[in-house]
């Protein structure tokens, strides 16, 4: 099974070994569809690089692919990529009008699609631990854990955990998730021999302070 760190905002990981697609030409479209925080859906999308490099990835035909955030940006597209490529998809996301939308439109974009939604706030340990059972019930399998939704430059306050907003939005709920659907990409893993996890990251990482 791989665990794979990405600062990219690519939906790669999610289908491909990061080894093998590793060839200087990737990683030259892998910066084009990473354009920034205003690189929300539709900048992905349009990229000139992204229908082509949509072909270089495989069918995973009724695979699941759990993802975090799929209201818009990295998210989104990865959902309709997944279904558009035959995956099942399973959208991790907090109540909200966006979700009803963002669903709307994977519909409309992906008619034959599976989607399905379960209510996650990774504001909330509560609520993650819930999401996590009710993917457990609903699965014995899944082959990608994408822990992609993040916040960043929130207000210095705590959650109603009293942890810091985007340490446990980003950070501390998906350690929980990857620890409670582990069982499950395991399970993938010792039965197909691929299983993943996709942590989302930030090219920011380079600026901090190294430490020797
Ligand atoms: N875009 C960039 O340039 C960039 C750069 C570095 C790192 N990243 C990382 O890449 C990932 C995706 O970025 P993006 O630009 O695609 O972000 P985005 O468009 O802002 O989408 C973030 C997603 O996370 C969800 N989310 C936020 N708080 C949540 C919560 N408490 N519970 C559940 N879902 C929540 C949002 O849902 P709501 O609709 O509910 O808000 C949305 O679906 C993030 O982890 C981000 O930190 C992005």
């Amino acid at each position: 099974m791989q665990s794979n760190w990405t600062h990219h905002c690519s939906p790669r990981h999610l289908f491909t070994s990061p080894i093998s697609a590793a060839s200087t030409k990737a990683k030259s479209k892998r910066r084009a569809i990473h354009t920034g925080r205003a690189s929300n859906t539709n900048i992905i999308t349009m990229s000139k690089y992204f229908p082509k490099f949509k072909e270089t990835l495989p069918n995973v035909d009724g695979k699941v692919f759990v993802i975090t955030g799929t209201t818009s940006g990295t998210g989104f597209v990865a959902a309709q990529t997944v279904a558009e490529k035959g995956g099942e998809v399973v959208m991790l996301n907090r109540k909200s009008q966006r979700v009803t939308d963002a669903h709307a439109k994977l519909v409309v974009a992906v008619p034959a699609g599976k989607f399905v939604n379960v209510e996650c706030d990774l504001q909330d340990f509560a609520s993650v631990k819930k999401a996590a059972e009710e993917v457990k019930s609903k699965y014995k399998k899944i082959h990608c854990l994408s822990n992609n939704a993040g916040i960043m430059m929130t207000p210095d306050k705590a959650t109603t955990d009293g942890c810091d907003t985007q340490m446990q939005t980003n950070h501390l709920s998906h350690f929980i998730l990857t620890k409670e659907l582990m069982p499950l990409l395991e399970a993938e893993a010792a039965e197909s021999g691929d299983a993943r996890i996709v942590h989302h990251s930030s090219m920011a990482r380079d600026g901090t302070k190294k430490w020797s």
